[in-house]
Parts: C-alpha cells; structure tokens; sequence
C-alpha cells in the first residue's frame, strides 16, 4: 500500500530540495515543510479511539491517537524529518535504526539501534527521506518486526519503483506515504531525477 501526497505547495518544496543550486539551510528548512506534510498524511493511519471531552458548553465524543506512537529515523538522513513528525505527533517516541549503504554492493550496514519499548498497541512509524532500492527500509522493518505486534507506517521524501517494489514484495502490511515517486535508479543506486545525496545535502558533508 502506498499514498503519493499531492499539492501544488507540496510540489513547490519539491522542486526546490531537487534543484543542486539549493544551499544546505534552505535545503534543511524545505525538508522540514516537506516533513510536516508527510506527517499530516501519515497521522491518518495510526489507530484511534473515541473520548468524551468537555468544553465549556457540552460534552462531546472525539477520536484521538490511541495506543503508543514511535518515530524510528534511520541515520542520518532520516533526521532530518524528525522534527516535523514532532511537530505533528509531540508525544512520540524515538528509536533509532543506523544504517549506511555499502558504496559498492548497496548492501545496508547496521552501526547503531536503539528501540523504545514496545507494547501490542505501539505503531512504529519509520522516516527516511530516501527509498532507493529499498534495502535500508527493509531492513529497518524486518528489524521491528522483531517486536511482535506492533504496527508499522513508513514515510519518506521520494521513492523510487524498484524501492516501492521491494517493500510491496517483502513487506506488503507497510503502508508507506512518499512525497513524490522518481523514474528509476541509475547505476550507483541513486534516485533519477532525485536530488542527490540527502544525508550529505542535509548536513553538509558533500
Ligand atoms: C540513504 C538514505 C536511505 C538509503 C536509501 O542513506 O537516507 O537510508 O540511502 O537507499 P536504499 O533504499 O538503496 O537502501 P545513506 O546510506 O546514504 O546514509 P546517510 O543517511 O548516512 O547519508
Ligand atoms: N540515498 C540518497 O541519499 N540518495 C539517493 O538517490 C539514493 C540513496
């Protein structure tokens, strides 16, 4: 399952993360405004419950999240979204999943995981600004799968069909929300059109 978001202020951010001539800041920022749209987006496919509420002229029912949420951003990239999805959903907690691709293989290499606890009504929800071919979101899920019966959403920035393809195949309970969908990957496993390196644009390490 996927959601593309749609939006002509969506797709102004867009082409600014994309353009090489965006400097790191104004890069960070519209990934933040990006990140608060897929956090939107994302919000509506966490579990809920109905509460009684009362204002100061009556008693109401209204739905809110139930259960425990957890943003899992993998390193580093996925940092940069995780400030927006705090914005929506301030109670969350956050684990950390660190992954690097291995330049030649493309093979996800785990340096760092640090998981909250988890219970049967913890949602995971997973940010990464990146889906290439897809190695690290699947890794990062089939490592939360290791809590048993939570839920798990992904959110990322822009995916490419192979990436989509191989969540689809190995991970088909994940719904993911992306911000846009690319053409393809090119030979080093980048996204075409894409917008380069996130981690590096984000950071400035390029
Ligand atoms: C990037 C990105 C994803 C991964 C996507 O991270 O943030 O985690 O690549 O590629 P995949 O779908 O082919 O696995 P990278 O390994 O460059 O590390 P960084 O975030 O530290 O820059
Ligand atoms: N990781 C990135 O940062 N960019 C890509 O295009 C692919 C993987």
């Amino acid at each position: 399952m996927i959601t593309v978001l749609e939006g002509a202020a969506l797709s102004t951010e867009i082409a600014l993360i994309r353009d090489a001539t965006t400097g790191m800041a104004e890069f960070r920022n519209a990934v933040f405004r990006i990140g608060l749209h897929l956090a939107a987006e994302t919000s509506k496919h966490l579990p809920t419950q109905t509460i009684s509420v009362n204002t100061p002229l009556e008693t109401t029912q209204q739905r809110v999240l139930s259960g425990d949420v957890n943003l899992v951003p993998v390193l580093r990239a996925g940092l940069g979204l995780l400030d927006p999805f705090l914005q929506i959903l301030p109670s969350a907690r956050v684990g950390f999943e660190g992954l690097r691709r291995d330049e030649e293989t493309l093979q996800p290499i785990e340096y760092y995981r640090k998981m909250p606890p988890t219970t049967a009504a913890s949602t995971f929800i997973v940010i990464d600004p990146m889906l290439a071919t897809g190695g690290s979101l699947a890794a990062t899920i089939t490592h939360l799968k290791e809590h048993a019966h939570t839920k798990i959403l992904a959110a990322c920035l822009i995916a490419a069909p192979e990436g989509i393809a191989r969540i689809e195949k190995e991970h088909s309970d994940v719904h993911i929300v992306v911000a846009a969908v690319d053409r393809e990957l090119n030979s080093n496993g980048y996204i075409l059109p894409g917008l380069g390196d996130a981690g590096d644009r984000l950071f400035g390490t390029v």
